[in-house]
């Protein structure tokens, strides 16, 4: 039985120029190199530049996914940012990207999940595609949290970066099995209960300022393990996989502890794990297509591999999907 299946058609990044090393830090906050390495595995992350833009992030990375899909931005009808740290309130950042690609048609919106943004922006897309509504769409996670970091909170300041990725879907019609290229799951998951463990301290309705990012890092660290693995095995029991099955799995980017940790309880061997939190530290929304372009471009992600996505944030929101690489 035939069905509609959304396509990756190209990937693409950008990680803005300046990189702050662990030492750097030690020098604004009481913390060292070797805490940090030990406890999150992370060396450097890169920081946006004075005046540089989610948006500028999100187009850079948006048309080096573009040139790599090989598809015209005028062939794009639907463009979903996620992000947690949007240009302004309103209107959305998406609209920003539609208009530097200097596309008029279509749908622009942007979407809100914090870290687990981009699996959520994968899922809208791919209803979307799935429907019938749209045939192409640009997916992105751009972030600019060095915009929203207390730089005097060591508990939060050294664990974070910006950075963008994006990728371009496409409906196709497939066969309707487990061969065919294109997203075959995605699970979405909230939980408002636990939205004081991870948040930011202010907001335009509250206290009217952008406010600072705030968070219970060890609650978040035994949550992170348990739902993620848990949305994946949901994930994979939906089409009848295992977790054998999987090529690779590029998770959202938080902590190496969190991500060998999670390896283990889901039974994957640890090298099928695509870590980049060494260097881009995280990136929230953007950590997952920062990833998924470095990890095709060592030629690691293959056509036809199978590649499991995850992601924890805010709120708490959290999902996975599964998606046939072509
Ligand atoms: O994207 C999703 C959201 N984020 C995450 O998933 C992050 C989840 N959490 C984590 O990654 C970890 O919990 C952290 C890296 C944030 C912290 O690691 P931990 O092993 O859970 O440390 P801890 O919070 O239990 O703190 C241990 C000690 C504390 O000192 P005391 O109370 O034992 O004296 C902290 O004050 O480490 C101290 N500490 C630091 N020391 C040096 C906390 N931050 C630092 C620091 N440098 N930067």
């Amino acid at each position: 039985m035939s069905v509609i299946r959304s396509v990756v058609k190209g990937c693409g990044s950008y990680l803005p120029e300046r990189i702050m090393s662990n030492d750097e830090i030690a020098q604004m906050v009481d913390t060292s190199n070797e805490w940090i390495v030990a406890r999150t595995g992370i060396l450097s992350r890169h920081i946006a530049a004075d005046g540089e833009l989610t948006s500028d992030l999100a187009l850079a990375a948006a048309r080096a996914a573009l040139k790599d899909a090989n598809v015209d931005p005028q062939d794009i009808d639907l463009i979903i940012l996620a992000t947690s740290t949007p240009d302004n309130t309103f209107p959305a950042t998406a609209v920003t990207i539609q208009a530097g690609l200097g596309i008029t048609q279509g749908a622009a919106f942007d979407v809100n999940a914090v870290c687990a943004g981009f699996v959520y922006a994968m899922s809208v897309a791919d209803n979307f595609l799935r429907a019938g509504s749209h045939s192409r769409a640009l997916v992105v996670g751009a972030e600019t949290y060095s915009r929203i970091l207390d730089w005097s909170d060591r508990n939060t300041c050294v664990l974070f970066g910006d950075g963008a990725g994006a990728v371009v879907l496409e409906a196709a019609l497939s066969d309707g099995t487990i061969d065919d290229p294109g997203i075959h799951v995605m699970r979405l998951r909230s939980d408002g209960r636990f939205r004081d463990k991870l948040y930011v301290d202010g907001g335009v309705s509250s206290t009217q300022t952008a406010g600072y990012l705030r968070m219970q890092g060890r609650d978040v660290f035994r949550h992170a393990i348990v739902k993620t693995t848990e949305v994946m095995n949901e994930a994979l029991h939906q089409i009848g996989l295992d977790i054998d099955d999987i090529d690779w799995l590029v998770p959202h980017q938080a902590n190496k502890r969190i991500l060998d940790a999670t390896a283990t309880k889901l039974g994957l061997a640890p090298e099928k794990t695509v870590m980049t939190v060494d260097t881009h530290a995280n990136t929230s929304s953007a950590s997952i297509p920062l990833a998924l372009d470095v990890a095709i471009k060592d030629g690691r992600i293959k056509p036809g591999h199978l590649v499991l996505l995850e992601a924890m944030g805010g709120g708490f929101t959290w999902g996975a999907g599964i998606v046939r690489w072509s």
